[in-house]
């Protein structure tokens, strides 16, 4: 497989991650090696199994509309037809992790960024940066969802606003996209269902989400998400809870302005904590919480 270019480090929120070259790339496809393709299959098999009765529905029914399967390592190219003919989305291959301005104003023009490399098979449990597996079996198949990809949309012009706001409003619009996009659950007739990326595209936390009783789960509630710090390198000490992706999309509608201006004179709230007017499905017992960590 050809080696992903990596630059340097730079400092994030998320500490040092490496950055790559932020040009639009060409999937190699035909460089993937019959290890490259084992991965994508063992992951995608292992991941459907798991997500049965677990995912909503709108996930795995896209997942099925795309055609995507266990095969071999889909072709953007393919996928792309039809996503631009569902909800005008297009993949486009990266190298990794972008800069957060490029990263908007690649999602406002309705544009996905994909890394196109995958994992190694050592690595099927974690890894701490996105991969081929995580972007695309667990981000592109929602964009085929036409509220979901108009709220991918906005996030992304609400995203290169709050960077020209400045780095808090920065970071209470990304904790946004990590309670929701990345860590979200919907609830369902048929009990509390995951639609996160983060989470389908893991294995131990498609099962902790749902079936432990550590984490605590909430009532969607915007400003409450805003203002609750996260945990990168352990599971998510709280989930929060949307009705549905209309309920989703209704409420971050609003221009965010003054929001910024409100929270900016509020604490954030740890990862873990539990307020007396959140809406609980459950209170977490929070075993095994690591006591520091929450970004
Ligand atoms: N409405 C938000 C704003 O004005 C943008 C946004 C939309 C953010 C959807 C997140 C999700 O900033
Ligand atoms: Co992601």
């Amino acid at each position: 497989m050809v080696t992903p270019q990596r630059l340097e480090n730079q400092l994030t929120d998320k500490g040092y991650v490496p950055v790559y070259t932020t040009a639009v790339v060409e999937q190699p496809w035909d460089s993937y090696t019959a290890t490259d393709h084992e991965v994508w299959a063992t992951l995608f098999k292992r991941q459907r199994e798991l997500l049965a009765g677990r995912a909503c529905d709108e996930f795995i029914q896209s997942q099925e509309a795309m055609g995507m399967g266990a095969g071999a390592i889909p072709k953007f190219a393919e996928l792309n037809r039809l996503l631009r003919d569902s909800t005008g989305w297009e993949l486009i291959g990266v190298q990794g992790l972008l800069p957060e301005l490029t990263f908007f104003e690649h999602l406002a023009n309705r544009r996905f960024p994909v890394t196109w490399w995958i994992r190694k098979p050592e690595q099927l449990d974690y890894l701490a940066e996105p991969d081929l597996f995580h972007d695309l079996f667990g981000h592109v198949p929602l964009l085929m969802n036409p509220v979901f990809a108009d709220y991918m949309q906005a996030y992304g012009c609400g995203g290169v606003k709050a960077h020209g706001i400045g780095p808090e409003a920065l970071a209470q619009l990304t904790r946004l996209y990590w309670y929701t996009v990345e860590f979200g659950l919907i609830k369902t007739d048929a009990g509390l269902r995951i639609y996160g990326s983060g989470i389908v595209s893991s294995k131990g936390e498609s099962l902790h989400c749902l079936d432990s009783a550590a984490p605590n789960r909430i009532g969607f509630d915007l400003l409450r998400v805003m203002r609750t710090r996260y945990r990168i390198d352990t599971y998510q000490k709280t989930y929060f809870v949307i009705d549905s992706f209309e309920q989703l999309f209704d409420a971050t509608r609003p221009d965010f302005t003054p929001y910024y201006d409100q929270l900016a004179k509020q604490e954030t709230i740890p990862a873990g904590e539990v307020l007396a007017s959140d809406a609980m499905f459950n209170r977490g017992t929070g075993e095994g919480w690591l006591t520091d960590g929450d970004v």
